[in-house]
């Protein structure tokens, strides 16, 4: 079946990788027909506009994109695109998987592979917020947590879990302080959970579980929280193996679901070739297997893995001393690709 997606090929080093993952993507036999659109600050500079409606509609057309990372200046009237397109298309579940790749130096792990669920649009992230007396002495921020909210990313975290077999969800809470908005998260999810026998559930207060992942990640599996502690944790998993490069990401809503690298758009490396794919391309096994593409998802996944662990022909921030470029990071993945057939 040939899928019709949208690419935002993004800023800075986004278009040099997005031709990286393409082009192996292409390489792995899936049958993809890209409608590529501009945002952020290249669609900035062209039409004054960060995101022009051809994207919203090209996303809504497609439903599935893959989006390269987008600079957002600082100090300028320009409205966050990733925000934007996550509240237009109601994307509630962040997925941010965390897993060591041999190869990729860790502090003190190996064999960690968590995937945190972070509830994208409500509490803290609901923009409501404002000083409370005229002297700009106080502010409140007002976060919002609803029975509806909470039981679609808990129930997407449970069938996620059990069409991937993993064993065990985690519910990350502060209900002993937060009675009312915590509380609320963890009584929908011990009800929720009384539909998915089969999946081991537990929960843990936020600040005991920051303490656990960074002692013992390897006691967790899957992770569902809401949306200030996961934007914490998510980022605290990713330095337990071994920082943002191997960082992908996925904003999914009800029909509609966006595939990106979590770093940024790395200004600084722009358009030398020597920006690392790796994380983007996972981004794109992600979108893969949302496809239902899990064979060549796979595929793509264990070449990478294996040329990161022979450590030879990788990009510059992996092997200082012995590198490639990324346009030859892409055919080196596919050559490995080839091996394995
Ligand atoms: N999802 C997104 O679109 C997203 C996420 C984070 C930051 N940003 C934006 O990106 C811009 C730059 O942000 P920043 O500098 O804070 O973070 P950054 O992630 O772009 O860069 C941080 C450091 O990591 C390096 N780096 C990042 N990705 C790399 C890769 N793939 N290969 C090799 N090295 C890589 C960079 O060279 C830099 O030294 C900002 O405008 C920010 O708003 C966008």
């Amino acid at each position: 079946m040939k899928h019709r997606l949208t690419l935002i090929p993004g800023d800075g080093i986004g278009p040099e990788i997005t031709k990286a993952v393409t082009k192996i993507l292409e390489h792995s036999g899936v049958e993809i027909e890209w409608e590529v659109v501009e945002a952020g600050l290249t669609a900035f500079e062209k039409y004054h506009d960060p995101l022009p409606q051809n994207v919203l509609d090209s996303i809504d057309a497609n439903k599935v994109g893959l989006k390269g990372p987008l600079t957002t200046p600082i100090g300028r009237s320009f409205r966050s695109v990733n925000v934007a397109i996550r509240k237009e298309f109601e994307l509630f579940v962040n997925q941010r998987p965390a897993k060591t790749f041999k190869g990729i130096p860790t502090l003190y792990f190996s064999d960690s592979d968590l995937i945190i669920f972070r509830e994208n649009l409500e509490e803290f992230y609901s923009g409501i917020e404002h000083y409370i007396d005229s002297s700009r002495t106080a502010a409140e921020t007002i976060g919002i947590i609803t029975k509806r909210g909470s039981e679609r990313i808990i129930k997407f975290a449970f069938e996620y879990a059990r069409k991937h077999k993993r064993k065990k969800l985690t519910l990350v809470h502060k209900a002993n302080i937060l009675k009312f908005t915590g509380g609320l998260f963890l009584d929908v999810g011990v009800e929720v959970a009384k539909d998915y026998p089969d999946i081991q559930f537990d929960d843990k207060i936020v600040d005991n579980m920051a303490m656990q992942m960074v002692m013992d990640p390897h006691q967790f599996d899957c992770i569902v929280t809401t949306n200030l502690f996961g934007d914490i944790l998510s980022d605290l998993a990713s330095g337990l193996v071994g920082g943002l490069g191997m960082a992908p990401g996925a904003n999914i809503g009800k029909d509609v679901a966006i595939f990106e690298a979590v770093h940024g758009s790395a200004p600084d490396i722009a358009g030398m070739n020597i920006a690392n794919p790796s994380a983007l391309l996972l981004a794109a096994v992600m979108m893969l297997d949302y496809l239902e593409e899990a064979e060549a998802a796979k595929r793509i996944e264990k070449a990478l893995a294996s040329l990161i662990e022979k450590g030879d022909s990788v990009t510059k921030d992996i092997n200082k001393t012995k590198y490639i470029g990324t346009n030859e990071f892409a055919d080196a993945v596919c050559k490995e690709m080839d091996k394995r057939q």
